[in-house]
Formats: structure tokens, C-alpha cells, sequence
């Protein structure tokens, strides 16, 4: 294409996201143009295009917003934080009004809030976006979740519906909200995310250090259970990694990567802003946490030294632990998801995000990390009702909840009894009883904050606010 100001949709930032959501648009019939700082960028982009694409390359951004039909749709897929800004910066002197600007990093949502009034002050409308899958998913189907002005939405939902992965014909994208919707339910994405990881994690270790199941039948486990109800993404990608080898040394690349995990920060993100929501999410916090102990690397190689167990032996019946194992998964499972909605049910409302839960669950089915068979049944606990504040509360999720409660049980008594570190199973357990408990002993705490701070209670037999002279 060689006239100005026709290609659909532009994005900045090359890099294999950039590249790949660019190719996948082209794909789909669109004409795109990418923009690069980086010269060899632009030039691998080139290499990848095939002779039906539609697709330019520039390194020049007035050269790049001149190809774009208006109003312009231009995504961003650039570090978040200064480059946002930067980008957007660069950006402005060749932008007219009603040209649509979409962050698809993992940007803070407060951020996206402060750039959408700035430049709607301008009248350029500002979309944080969501988008989950990985390279795989930027190429061939990721999961999308927009947020920003409906109306400018029109704009852009045939190419993002398009490239969206696609659950039973229907794509994995959907409008999420004003503002930073968008940004604010990927960060919860993340949150679940590393709930998820951690809990896999935790019955790995239960099987590999508390049982001493080999590795191999370790592996075969999580590749049954990708054909049973814990079916989804992470538990597949697992039992891929446990057979990896290394190439050099033939020996499994699992056991020789370093267990100090890093983190970007959008789960410790979810965290302190469930926090702030007063919205109670334990799974996720102790997942951040235990990827942050796990740097005390040093410190934990003294205390192994220090507290050894005296291990007994046990005599298995391996069929019945693995069941046991896999319900108190997928138990554990629901109640991460469980928590990262009621998040959002909370936060949509602080925030005026109108947040419509059963279209999270439905675009989270397909090309997102967290997709798994399980958001089939959220979807349609939010289609009965999609105000339901906790997945908890909805008696299908509640019968699958019941059934497997005394699995989760036993492994936590196993866990504790062989010191294999279960804080995300522990985590969901208590969550679970206290959510079920009609009574906490709350009442205790109440009464010692008015027994030193005169700060006041109320009563369940009377109405008011009380003090009491305690001693
Ligand atoms: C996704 C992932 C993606 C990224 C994580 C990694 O949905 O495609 O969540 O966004 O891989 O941000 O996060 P950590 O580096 O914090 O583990």
C-alpha cells in the first residue's frame, strides 16, 4: 500500500509482543503499521511479513502516524512506567482530536487513570489494555481486556475481536469498563496467576520432598491431570517442563533451575490493592510472599541446617494420594479465583469500573494464562447472577467446594506433619473457614482495642456504639 493515511491500526514498540500482535493482525487481512526507535526491529518485522500481509515499518514517528487512517488507533507495547509517557510524548504534536491511544502493557492502573485525563484534556482518548497469553498468544490468539470510553471502543473491537483467541467462536475480548478497568482486572489476572503458580508449586514439592515420588511419575500426574477437571494452562505448560531436559547434561532442566523466583509486581500489586479495598485475598498474598522468602536463599540454607526433621516412614497407597491431591487443587483452585473475583466485584464498584463478571470469566476461557476448564462454571455462576459477590456463595461452585474440603484437610495435616511449606494451601483453607464461620472471634478483638484505646464496640443484643471501663 503506497497512499497515506490508510493502515488500520498502528503499533509502537517492536519487540516480540509488538512484533507478533502486529503479524496477527496482518493476518487477519489488516493493514498495520509498527513503529521502532531500533532500526533492527523494523528490519526483523520485515523478515517475518509473507506476501499476503499488509504491513510498514518506521522509524520515524511522524512518518508512522502519517500512515494511519483516522481517527488513529495506536497501541503502545512498550516497558511500563517512563516509556509510556515517553512514548506517548513523542506522540502528541502529529495527533488529532479523537485519535485513540491504547497502553497494552502491564501498567499500574493509577497510572492509566492520571494518562487518560491528561489526554482527554486533549481529546485523545486512552485505553489500558490488558492482554494475557505470551508470545504465543500475542501471535496466534491472546486474551484481550480493554477498558476506556465505550464509545471509542467501536473503533477498535472488529481488529481486537479478530485476533482474540476464540472459545467456541466467540472471541476472548470484551469492553471490561471506563477508565483503568482494563488494567485493574489484568493486574487481578496476575494476581490469580501467581496463586495458581504457587499452588502447583506447593504439590510439586508435597509430592517430590514430602512423598518421594520419583520424578517421572511426578510428571505423569500433572499430564493425567490436564485430562481431568484441573484441565488448564498452567498444569499443561508443568507437566511439559517436567520432562525438559537439559541438553547438555540430559539431566531433568527443572531440578537445575535456581528456586529464587522474581516477580514484575502485579501480584504484589493485587495484594496492597486488596488491601486498600479491605477485600481479603490470602491465596495471592502468601504466593507474593513466598516468592519473596524465596531470595533468603542463604538464610534458609542455615535454617535447613538448623530444624531437621526426623522423617517417618510412610506406606502409600500412590492411586489415592494423587486423587487426594487433585482435589485439594482444584479446591484450592476455586477459592484463588474465588478471591481475585470478589476483587473485582468490590473494586468495580469503588472504582466505577462497571465491571460485568461473567464477561471476565467468558474472555478468560481462551489465550490467557489462567484459562482453564473451571471458568466455564464461573461464567455461569456470574450468568445466574451477576452480582454474586463470591463464587463461594453459588451452590454448584459450593457442591464442588463441599465434596473436596476434607482433601485439602488431609493435606495440610500431612504437610505439617512431614514441614513441607503449604502457605497457599493453608491460606485457602482458612479462607474457606472463616468465610463459612457465621461466627469469628473477632468479637475478642474488638473488645481489646476498646479495652486500651477506648475504641468502641458494637452488640449483637442491642443497638449503639459502647465503651466499657475494662480494669
Ligand atoms: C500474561 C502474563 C504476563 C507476564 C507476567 C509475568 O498474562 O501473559 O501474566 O503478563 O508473563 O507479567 O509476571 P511476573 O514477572 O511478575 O511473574
Amino acid at each position: 500500500m503506497n497512499r497515506k493515511e490508510q493502515y488500520e491500526f498502528g503499533i509502537v514498540g517492536l519487540g516480540v509482543m509488538g512484533r507478533n500482535l502486529l503479524l496477527n493482525m496482518a493476518d487477519h487481512g489488516f493493514a498495520v503499521a509498527g513503529f521502532d526507535l531500533d532500526k533492527q526491529k523494523v528490519s526483523l518485522l520485515k523478515t517475518e511479513v509473507s506476501a499476503e500481509h499488509i504491513v510498514e515499518g518506521a522509524t520515524d514517528v511522524q512518518c508512522f502516524i502519517g500512515l494511519l487512517r483516522k481517527p488513529r488507533a495506536i497501541m503502545l507495547l512498550v516497558p511500563a512506567g517512563k516509556y509510556v509517557d515517553l512514548a506517548i510524548e513523542s506522540m502528541l504534536p502529529y495527533l488529532d482530536e479523537g485519535d485513540i491511544i491504547i497502553d497494552g502493557g502491564n501498567t499500574f492502573f493509577l497510572d492509566t487513570d492520571r494518562r487518560a485525563v491528561a489526554l482527554a484534556n486533549k481529546k485523545i482518548h486512552f485505553f489500558g489494555m490488558g492482554i494475557s497469553g505470551g508470545e504465543k498468544g500475542a501471535r496466534y490468539g491472546p486474551s484481550m481486556m480493554p477498558g476506556g470510553d465505550k464509545q471509542a471502543y467501536q473503533r477498535l473491537h472488529p481488529v481486537f475481536e479478530a485476533i482474540a483467541a476464540k472459545i467456541n467462536d466467540e472471541p476472548c475480548v470484551a469492553y471490561i469498563g471506563n477508565g483503568s478497568a482494563g488494567h485493574y482486572v489484568k493486574m487481578v489476572h496476575n494476581g490469580i496467576e501467581y496463586g495458581i503458580m504457587q499452588l502447583i508449586a506447593e504439590v510439586y514439592d508435597i509430592m517430590k520432598r514430602g512423598l518421594a515420588i520419583s520424578d517421572e511419575k511426578i510428571q505423569e500426574t500433572f499430564e493425567q491431570w490436564n485430562h481431568s477437571e484441573l484441565q488448564s494452562f498452567l498444569i499443561e505448560i508443568t507437566a511439559e517442563i517436567l520432562k525438559k531436559q537439559d541438553d547438555n547434561s540430559k539431566l531433568l532442566l527443572v531440578n537445575l533451575i535456581s528456586d529464587t523466583a522474581h516477580a514484575k509486581g502485579t501480584g504484589k500489586w493485587t495484594s496492597q490493592n486488596a488491601m486498600e479495598l479491605q477485600v481479603p485475598v490470602p491465596v495471592i498474598d502468601a504466593a507474593v510472599t513466598m516468592r519473596d522468602l524465596s531470595f533468603y536463599k542463604s538464610e534458609r540454607a542455615i535454617a535447613a541446617h538448623q530444624f531437621q526433621l526426623t522423617n517417618r516412614d510412610d506406606d502409600y497407597n500412590f492411586e489415592l494420594i494423587v486423587e487426594r491431591l487433585k482435589n485439594a487443587l482444584h479446591f484450592a483452585m476455586i477459592v484463588t479465583y474465588a478471591q481475585g473475583m470478589a476483587q473485582l466485584h468490590v473494586a468495580s464498584q469503588a472504582y466505577n469500573y462497571e465491571i460485568d463478571l461473567q464477561q471476565v470469566a467468558k474472555i478468560w476461557r481462551g489465550g490467557c494464562i489462567i484459562r482453564s476448564a473451571c471458568l466455564e462454571d464461573f461464567r455461569m455462576a456470574f450468568a445466574k447472577n451477576p452480582q454474586l459477590p463470591n463464587l463461594l456463595l453459588d451452590k454448584e461452585i459450593a457442591k464442588i467446594l463441599q465434596s473436596r474440603q476434607n482433601d485439602l484437610r488431609w493435606l495440610i495435616k500431612l504437610c505439617a506433619d512431614k514441614g513441607i511449606p503449604v502457605a497457599s494451601f493453608m491460606a485457602a483453607l482458612s479462607y474457606f473457614d472463616a468465610y463459612r464461620s457465621a461466627q469469628l472471634p473477632t468479637n475478642l478483638i474488638q473488645a481489646q482495642r476498646d479495652y486500651f484505646g477506648a475504641h468502641q464496640y458494637e452488640r449483637i443484643d442491642m443497638e449503639g456504639i459502647f465503651h466499657t471501663q475494662w480494669d
